[in-house]
């Protein structure tokens, strides 16, 4: 739960910099026969264009710089072969490590090719509508003073509102020097509890979310989480530094 000082936050804000314009062309890179290996490449290559290198080495045992997920899956898809077909829903998780300072960043996708437009391409196309919606609900609590029950309870209200789950297995974080920090951001939890926020703090907004029931399993690959009963997971996440009167979003294009 630290707060950063000027220096340390442009340096944050150069890694956000980074992460958000690979993050971008992520997203544009997500067509009908694209593999998510080919994604992965095209982030890792932006990435290093960038001066920036990739956070998930970070992690023990990982070596791409996405995590991709399709469909039921929700988060920490390993990138493979399979090749995106019209009207999945993607969902690309990267961050970024630049001189020593982490950001990171998720966002979701549908894929149109022909035949999109039908109820079933709404359907999804209002599922994701609520996801990010819920992230600039949740970021725009970012506040010093506000506490991080506040970030989560307007991820959550947004999200059930619309008639969604929250997951409840997997929360946000802080993130700077690490990947992951305190506190922990659930998308879910009451406005009001939970520790205070200070300008300068930085922190990793995440919603998580299943069109279904909030319940999680664990894949065979040891890494990928899909929704239980197989309804749609999306994600949406920002770097962000809490501010005096609003938040700065580090990892928005
Ligand atoms: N980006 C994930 C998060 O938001 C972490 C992925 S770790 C990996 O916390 F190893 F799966 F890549
Ligand atoms: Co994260």
């Amino acid at each position: 739960m630290k707060v950063r000082n000027v220096c340390e936050q442009d340096l944050m804000r150069k890694s956000g910099v980074i992460a958000a314009k690979a993050l971008k062309r992520a997203t544009e890179a997500i067509k009908v026969g694209v593999t998510e290996l080919e994604v992965d490449k095209i982030v890792t290559q932006e990435i290093y264009k960038q001066g920036g290198d990739l956070s998930y080495k970070s992690v023990p045992g990982y070596k791409y710089a996405t995590c991709i997920t399709v469909n039921e899956q929700v988060v920490h898809g390993i990138p493979t072969d399979r090749k995106f077909e019209s009207g999945d829903v993607v969902s690309v998780d990267l961050a970024v490590v630049y001189k020593g300072w982490h950001t990171d960043c998720a966002w979701s996708v549908l894929v149109s090719g022909q035949g999109t437009g039908d109820s079933g391409q709404l359907e999804k196309t209002k599922f994701l509508k609520a996801g990010e919606e819920a992230l600039w609900d949740g970021v725009a609590q970012a506040i010093d003073g506000n506490r991080v029950g506040d970030i989560s309870s307007a991820i959550q209200e947004r999200i059930e509102k619309n008639g969604y789950s929250v997951v409840r297995s997997l929360v946000g974080h802080g993130v700077g020097r690490s990947l992951h920090e305190d506190p922990e951001i659930p998308g879910f939890g009451e406005a009001g509890k939970g520790p205070v926020l200070k300008s300068g703090m930085s922190l990793a907004i995440e919603v998580i979310y299943t069109s279904g029931l909030p319940d999680v399993v664990l894949e065979k690959d040891g890494w990928t989480f899909s929704s239980a009963d197989k309804s749609l997971g999306g994600l949406f996440e920002m770097t962000v530094i809490v501010g005096k009167k609003e938040p700065k979003v580090l990892t928005h294009w």
